[in-house]
């Protein structure tokens, strides 16, 4: 049965982070059956012990019942491949896997040539062209004027979901060139119902959230290259001048590589000298001066 959002039944591709976070919301707050994939089955193990950690939060806190607990609990699905969701007949597919474009388009043609035109297939990347991925989805031999590329092509959309997903209460919905007005409707409903708002950006690169706090991360990496500041000062004047929660650079430290990879493709995507990155954050990443993820970066995490 479909519920309001439409969606009967949905897929996530990826139980990482981001994966592991939209299969936690669609189960709780969309109240949708999930099909959960995942290549690495260690990464399937950890996501859903971290999904009953947060649910088991949410009861001791008084936030959720353990009936309701348990019930979010049987609606996520742990399946063993692309066909399962075809076998499943889901509605929407959401492509959480890791942030690479041969990848993703390797995923998105897959899925395409997998499922039924009608399905949404929607990716989380946080910078990568939504034009592009809906391009992988023509089918084989067909140009991209063809009736079945375009309604295949139609029904690709980004969703951006921030992290930590159960907590950040923004979607980015993002249409490449060919997404219809359906397709847009239809993502931004079940967004909607999993409890988030939602703003639209075109597909630019880095989309209007990197689009501006990469740049002003990768600015403040600078200030601290030239001398201008120490660490301290410059996360103090954020946290103390500006009402910021973090400083940039404790906020960089998140995962330095992915901030890296995102201004690369500001630069890249847009050819404007503004965007280069800078020369300290291209050097702590060659140190694998990852953040936290590697226990070092601008900060010490031993
Ligand atoms: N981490 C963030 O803060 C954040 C925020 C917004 C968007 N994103 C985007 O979300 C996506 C996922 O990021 P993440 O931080 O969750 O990464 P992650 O490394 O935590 O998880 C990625 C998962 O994808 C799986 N995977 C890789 N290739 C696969 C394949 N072919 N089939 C199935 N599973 C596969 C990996 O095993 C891994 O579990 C990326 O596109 C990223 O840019 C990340």
């Amino acid at each position: 049965m479909a519920l309001a959002h439409g969606m009967r039944k949905v897929g996530v591709i990826g139980a990482g982070q981001m994966g592991l976070g939209i299969a936690f919301v669609s189960a709780v707050h969309a109240k949708v059956p999930v099909l959960l994939h995942d290549r690495s089955a260690s990464q399937i193990k950890s996501g859903l012990a971290l999904m009953d950690k947060l649910l088991g939060k949410d009861v001791s806190k008084g936030k959720m019942t353990q009936e309701a607990a348990n019930e979010a609990r049987d609606r996520v699905t742990v399946v063993d491949g692309l066909t399962d969701f075809r076998q499943a007949d889901v509605d929407m597919v959401v492509e959480a896997a890791t942030e690479n474009v041969d990848l993703k388009t390797k995923i998105f043609g897959s899925l395409a040539a997998e499922l039924s035109p009608k399905t949404i297939l929607a990716s989380n990347t946080s910078s990568i062209s939504i034009t592009k991925i809906a391009a992988s989805t023509i089918p084989e031999g067909k140009t991209a004027a063809h009736p079945e590329a375009q309604q295949s092509t139609s029904r690709v959309v980004g969703l951006h979901f921030f992290n930590p997903v159960p907590v950040m209460k923004l979607v980015e919905l993002i249409g490449a060139v060919q997404t219809s007005q359906e397709t847009l409707d239809r993502a931004r409903a079940f967004a909607v119902a999993c409890g988030k708002e939602v703003t639209s950006s075109q597909d630019v690169p880095g989309f209007v959230a990197n689009a501006l706090l990469m740049p002003f991360l990768n600015e403040a990496i600078m200030c601290l290259e030239k001398g201008i500041a120490t660490r301290d000062d410059i996360d103090k004047t954020f946290r103390l001048g500006m009402a910021h929660p973090m400083g940039p650079l404790q906020l960089g430290d998140i995962g330095l590589d992915t901030c890296l990879a995102i201004q690369r493709t500001l630069y890249q995507g847009t050819g404007d000298s503004k965007y280069r990155p800078s020369v300290l954050l291209e050097r702590m990443v060659d140190a694998q001066w990852l953040g936290k993820k590697s226990g070092k970066g601008f900060y010490d995490y031993q």
